[in-house]
Parts: C-alpha cells; structure tokens; sequence
C-alpha cells in the first residue's frame, strides 16, 4: 500500500506502508497494484524518463557479445568497468567507442584515478568520447565529488560500489543518474543484496526531487533481476549468461519440440502451398 506524503498542503509523494504481508519474503516493500501505481505515476514519471520498464544494460567490455546480444532488440545500454576492460585485452578507448556505436543507450566507463582533480578531468575526457557516455565514479567522498561536478556541467554519472542505504543516500544528493548497488558481492559475504535494493527504492521513492535511477549491479542469476523488478528498480545490468538464461526453460524446449514433430508429421509449410512460394498468393492472405 502507498501513503500520500503531504508537504504544505501540496502532494509530493508517496511511501509505502505495510498493511499486508509481502507475497514473497521481503517484508520492507509491498508490492499492491496501488503501491505499483504510485511508483509508476509518481517515481518513474517524476525521473522524467518517459519509461514505465525495466532496462537492461549488459555488464560486459567484450564487443561480439554485445553486438550479438543487442541485435534481441532487449539491450538499453552497457556498463564497463576496468576488471572487465583488462578482461577484453583491448584499448580502452577502441572498446568504448566501438561499444557507444552499437548501442545508443548509455555507456558506462568508469574513471581509474582517486583523487578529484584527475577523477574530474579522467571523467571529462570519457565523457567526450561519445554523447551516450555515463561516467562511472566510485562511492567515495572524491567520487561524489566528482559526481557532483560532472551532473552539475549536464554528464550522466554513475555511482559504483556501492554497499549500504547510507552511500545510496549521498550519491542521490551528488546528482547522480544512476546508483550502482552491488547485490551479488553482498551474498558472497552472506549479506543480502537485494535487501539493500529495496531499502534504496523505498528511500528514492520517499523524496520525488531525487533523479537518481536504481541500477541493480553484480547480479548472478535470473532470480536477482526478476526480485529487483517487483521492488521496482529502473536498470538492472546483467552479465550476458545471465540475460541468456532468462529466456531458457526446459518445458519451453520440451513443448516446442513436440510442437514441431506434431507439425512436421502434417507435411505442411506456412510459407509454401502445393509447392508454391506464399508471396505467390498475395489474394489468399487478405482475403
Ligand atoms: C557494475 O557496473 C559492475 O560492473 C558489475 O556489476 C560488477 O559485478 P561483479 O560483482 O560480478 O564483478
């Protein structure tokens, strides 16, 4: 459920309220069509971003898989980070350029430098590199810095390694675009991530002026993406097994199989009739 948060008399916003146990085990977010209207009409409308899905970018530096996997049309952008860059073996600037040319949503390439003279400047030059660029900034209080100064001049930032609501918190009053919390890694110590995504949309959704966009990061599995998108998170970047298997499961394998033996048994062809080519017949098909 969603409680109207009054301001002087005006509608600023809504939160959540827990009125009913959550269908599933998180308890801190509920997930009642009203609540779900409020987030769609006053989170994603209020970002200005004109989307009511969930994106998906690709966490990969590697070209062909992204050159293959944005030709499923379901790719809204990419994040890089130097761990991945080294992986690919190539140029960093080569890789960058190549990847904003085949996929025109945001790219995001994260500065090296740790102080914010040289993050600012690293974080300049990436930017020029192509219009679709976001610069990647760590949860540092340099990298806020820097994440304050790239937003306030109009480049989209990226607010990476991030652990905690708190760091969430500071990187939407920086400006960022995006936070990045890192879900996965926080398993691994047997903390849990997506704990962590929920506290932050709940936080987001709280102050209608934060632009930030949750972008769900070091995800392992299909089952973190499908948890992030009923807690309403705007991104989440999947490395490329892992948007693969979300399309697979063996009763689709097994159903369309049996599909196709039933079908091949009737000798038929949708595209050909008595051996002739459908285009042949334009006047069956609109008849
Ligand atoms: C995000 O932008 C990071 O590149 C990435 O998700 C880190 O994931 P990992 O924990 O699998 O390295």
């Amino acid at each position: 459920m969603a409680s109207a948060i009054v301001r002087g008399g005006v509608l600023t916003g809504f939160v959540r309220t827990i009125e009913t146990p959550c269908p599933w085990r998180r308890e801190s977010v509920c997930q009642g069509e009203s609540d779900r209207n409020a987030r769609q009409s006053l989170g994603l409308a209020r970002l200005g971003l004109g989307k009511d899905w969930m994106q998906f970018f690709i966490d990969t530096a590697d070209v062909e898989e992204i050159r293959d996997l944005a030709a499923t049309g379901l790719v809204d952008g990419i994040t890089t980070n130097p761990s991945l860059v080294a992986k690919s073996g190539r140029d960093f600037f080569d890789v960058l350029q190549e990847i904003c040319a085949i996929v025109p949503g945001p790219v995001s390439a994260e500065v090296t430098a740790t102080e914010f003279d040289t993050m600012l400047a690293e974080g300049k030059a990436l930017a020029k590199l192509a219009p679709n660029i976001a610069v990647k900034v760590p949860l540092t209080p340099d990298g806020l810095k820097t994440c304050k100064a790239l937003s306030d001049a109009g480049t989209k930032v990226n607010v990476t390694l991030c652990f905690s609501a708190a760091q969430a918190l500071l990187a939407a009053k920086a400006g960022a675009s995006y936070i990045s919390p890192f879900v996965g890694r926080l398993d691994d110590i047997s903390s849990d991530g997506m704990d962590l995504i929920a506290d932050i949309v709940t936080i987001y959704d709280a102050y209608p002026d934060f632009r930030t966009e949750v972008l769900v990061a070091s995800v392992r599995h299909p089952m973190h993406v499908v948890e992030a998108a009923k807690m309403g998170a705007h991104v989440a970047t999947l490395p490329p097994n892992v948007l693969r298997a979300m399309f697979r499961h063996p009763l689709t394998d097994k159903g369309l199989a049996a599909f196709l033996d039933d079908w091949a048994k009737t000798g038929q062809s949708i595209l050909e009739r008595n051996g002739k080519s459908d285009d042949a017949e334009p006047e069956r098909r609109s008849a």
